[in-house]
């Protein structure tokens, strides 16, 4: 943990004022990023209604190992992309039942209902707190999460990220194992939402030194040469331990569709627009935001959007578009995004959270930690320490594991 992290409040001011006189340019470059966003805005709201505002590609696409030029191009502007029929409907068909009977046998449910409250992570978003199952080991995730299609689709996509010349950040062509859950959401369910957010990181894009150098063309250098797709800085950033905080980096946010969603059906939805945080972190230096507020950002909780502050940019919020069992949804860890708050479909929208978490020194010393969870199954070290599966028949063990998921686990050399 960093020194400036024992005093939070005290750290913004500090921050604020270092950057004040570091940036005496500050409303300038603002005003620069804010013809640039108004232009990209118009572009989402366009693209959105021709119902492209989201890329899209096809597992199949990827038999080169790499995203298609002008496609990759699309995908580093909008941040985000959905990644079409990585897993069969039958494979899908066959993880929902396994999970629903895992769910059952160990009454999760009744168990999870006694233990409310220890995930705190986004008390202050708008919606109720999310009744994501807090689960991380059953059969079907642990399959999922090592297999041949997504260790494809996630090489693809580290491969989009733009690497120091000589010494890369990360390796993109391995993985790590991160555990995530669950989402099961009923029809009529209006628990669930969350308002828009980043994950990843608050008030540490604006403290924490390496997130400066992150976003330095945007506080130092060209502000409109920033790009979010440089992996330079990203792997040295340090996040404020918090139960629920991701502490890995990821390239890529994502799940997995377990079943049907669109639109209305209480799911994703995203502003598509990769360099937004830029703009984001330009905003709370303004003149009109006081000494010691970043709009909203709070210590190890997510970064809120809040139109408040971030009206500009509000207009290019979008729904992902409809996807089906077996498709994948990506999305970069700077873009703001929400779950709809109100579930207005008819089938349950049901999803396993899987992103994109490369190899490189700061992920892989995740795994120890991890790996010793997975064993005894614990919760996954970086979320609230509920171990509902400690006792749970059926959990994946070492057994379930392939010898491409021990090394993504960290339990085997590569
Ligand atoms: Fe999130």
């Amino acid at each position: 943990m960093q020194p400036w992290m024992s005093d939070v409040p005290a750290a913004i001011v500090r921050v604020k004022a270092e950057l004040a006189n570091r940036i005496p340019d500050v409303v300038e470059r603002f005003r620069t990023l804010t013809t640039e966003l108004a232009r990209e805005v118009n572009a989402v709201a366009s693209e959105a209604q021709a119902g492209h505002a989201v890329p899209e590609l096809a597992f199949s696409d990827l038999s080169s190992g790499d995203i298609p030029k002008p496609l990759a191009d699309r995908i580093r502007r909008r941040g985000c992309a959905v990644i079409r029929g990585v897993f069969s409907t039958s494979q899908i068909a066959t993880w929902n039942a396994e999970i629903g009977e895992y769910i059952e046998r160990n009454n999760y449910v009744e168990k999870q209902r006694s233990r409310v409250g220890l995930d705190r992570y986004f008390a202050t978003l708008g919606a109720a707190s999310p009744q994501i199952y807090s689960l991380y080991w059953s059969k079907p995730q642990v399959a999922a999460r090592q297999s041949e299609e997504l260790a494809k689709v996630r090489a693809a996509l580290n491969r989009l990220w733009r690497q120091p010349s000589g010494a890369p950040a990360f390796d993109a062509s391995r993985e790590c194992s991160y555990a995530d859950r669950l989402r099961r959401r009923q029809p009529g369910d209006t628990t669930l939402g969350l308002s828009p957010h980043a994950d990843g990181g608050s008030v540490e894009r604006w403290c924490d030194p390496s997130y400066q150098r992150v976003y330095g063309e945007v506080l130092f250098g060209d502000p409109t040469a920033y790009d979010p797709f440089d992996a330079t800085h990203r792997i040295s950033t340090e996040e404020i331990p918090s139960p629920a905080v991701c502490s890995v980096f990821r390239s890529f946010q994502g799940w997995t569709a377990m079943s049907q969603q669109g639109p209305g059906d209480g799911t994703l939805q995203l502003i598509p627009i990769a360099n937004l945080m830029g703009w984001i972190l330009l905003r709370a230096l303004q003149p009109d935001v006081s000494a010691d507020e970043l709009c909203g950002a709070q210590a190890g909780k997510a970064l809120p959007f809040d139109p408040r502050w971030h009206e500009a940019a509000a207009a290019a919020l979008v729904a992902i578009p409809r996807v089906m069992p077996g498709d994948t949804v990506w999305w970069h860890n700077d873009i703001i995004h929400a779950v709809e708050k109100e579930h207005r479909g008819s089938g349950t929208s049901n999803v396993i959270y899987i992103g994109a978490v490369p190899w490189c020194d700061k992920n892989a010393a995740f795994l120890p930690r991890q790996a010793k969870a997975f064993l005894e199954g614990r919760s996954c070290p970086d979320f609230a320490p509920e171990d509902y599966e400690v006792d749970f028949e059926g959990r994946a063990t070492a057994l379930d594991l392939t010898p491409l998921g021990r090394r993504q686990m960290g339990l085997e050399p590569w």
